[in-house]
C-alpha cells in the first residue's frame, strides 16, 4: 500500500543511520545480548516489541546512553551519543515530572539546564504549545493533573529541546484505554509534524503497528532480531485503521513470529543476523 505522504524521514538525499554493532550485555549470569547488530534508519518511527524480559528497555537504555554496554558500539550516523541530542520519556510518569514545579516549569526545565535565556525559552515553549492543541492548565502542579495530562507534559518536556531522537519506553502503559488512544494520536501528530526519529518500546502490538514505519520483533534471551516488519500503511493511522484487513494481516504476521519465538527453546534462538534498510 502506498503512503499518501512521504514519511518524514524519506526526504531526498542520503538517509542517516543508527548503527548498533556487536552489542553484548549481561546482568550477572543472565546474558541479555550476546552480539546484536542492528542498523536503523533515522527519521522513522520504530517500535520494539518482544517477549517480556527479553531486553527491550535494556536495548533503548543502551542506545540512548543511559546504560553502559558490556561491549559494542552505537553510532548515530557516525557520531557518538554525546554528539547527538536525545530525549527520553519514561514509563512511569508519576516519577518523571518534578512535583515541586508547575507543568510549564517542568517543560522549561531542560532548556534551563542547557542555559537557554528566558526570552528564548519562552519563545520555544510557546511555539511548541502552538503546534499542539494542548488543553491542559500548564500552571497546575503535576499532582493536579490526570495521568494522561502528566504524560503529555513529559512528552512536551522531551520535545522542547528539539531532539534528534526521541526514546519512549512504554509511555502509555499506566494510562486507561481511552487515554492511551488519545496519546497515540498525540504522538503520531508529533511525529508527522516533526519527523523526529522515534524509538518506542511497546508491549502492545496494535499500538506498535499503528504508530510505526517499522516494528522490530525480538526473540527471547539471548536476544536477537527475529524480524523487522515494514508497516506500509497510509498515514494518518486512525483507530479505525486497526480493523482494516491490511492492518490485521500485519498483526497476524507479527503475532506468528512472536509466538514462534516465545515457544522456541532458548538454545534454538536464531543465529546472529544483521538487518539494514
Ligand atoms: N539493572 C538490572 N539488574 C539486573 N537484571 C536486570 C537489570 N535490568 C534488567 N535486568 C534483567 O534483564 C532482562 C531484560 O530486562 P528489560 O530490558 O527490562 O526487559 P523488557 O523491557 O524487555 O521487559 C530481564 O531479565 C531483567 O530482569
Ligand atoms: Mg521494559
Amino acid at each position: 500500500m502506498n503512503s499518501p505522504r512521504s514519511a518524514p524521514g524519506q526526504a531526498s538525499g542520503r538517509r542517516k543511520l543508527i548503527t548498533i554493532e556487536g552489542l553484548r550485555k549481561s546482568f550477572g549470569a543472565a546474558t541479555v545480548y550476546d552480539g546484536l547488530d542492528l542498523t536503523l534508519p533515522q527519521g522513522q518511527f520504530i517500535s520494539i516489541f518482544g517477549p517480556n524480559g527479553c531486553g527491550k528497555s535494556t536495548l533503548i537504555n543502551m542506545i540512548s546512553g543511559l546504560l553502559p554496554m558490556d561491549t559494542g558500539q552505537v553510532l548515530y550516523d557516525g557520531q557518538t551519543i554525546r554528539e547527538t541530542r536525545i530525549s527520553y520519556v519514561f514509563q512511569n510518569y508519576r516519577e518523571a515530572l518534578f512535583p515541586w514545579l508547575r507543568a510549564i516549569d517542568n517543560i522549561h526545565y531542560p532548556l534551563k539546564v542547557m542555559k537557554v535565556g528566558k526570552r528564548q525559552r519562552d519563545e520555544r515553549v510557546e511555539k511548541l504549545l502552538a503546534e499542539f492543541d494542548i488543553r491542559i492548565d500548564l500552571n497546575a502542579y503535576p499532582y493536579q493533573l490526570s495521568g494522561g495530562q502528566q504524560q503529555t507534559v513529559s512528552i512536551l518536556r522531551a520535545l522542547v529541546t528539539n531532539p534528534e531522537i526521541l526514546f519512549l519506553d512504554e509511555p502509555f502503559s499506566a494510562l486507561d484505554y481511552e487515554m492511551t488512544l488519545f496519546m497515540r494520536e498525540q504522538i503520531q501528530k508529533i511525529y508527522m509534524k516533526t519527523g523526529t526519529t522515534t524509538l518506542l518500546v511497546s508491549h502492545d502490538l496494535e499500538e506498535a503497528i499503528q504508530l510505526s514505519d517499522k516494528v522490530i520483533l525480538l526473540t527471547r534471551r539471548p536476544t536477537q532480531v527475529a524480524e523487522i516488519v515494514d508497516i506500509d500503511l497510509p498515514w494518518p493511522r486512525t483507530t479505525a485503521l486497526t480493523t482494516d484487513p491490511a492492518f490485521v494481516d500485519l498483526k497476524r504476521h507479527c503475532l506468528e513470529v512472536f509466538w514462534r519465538e516465545v515457544s522456541r527453546a532458548p538454545q534454538q534462538a536464531p543465529s546472529k543476523r544483521r538487518e539494514t534498510q
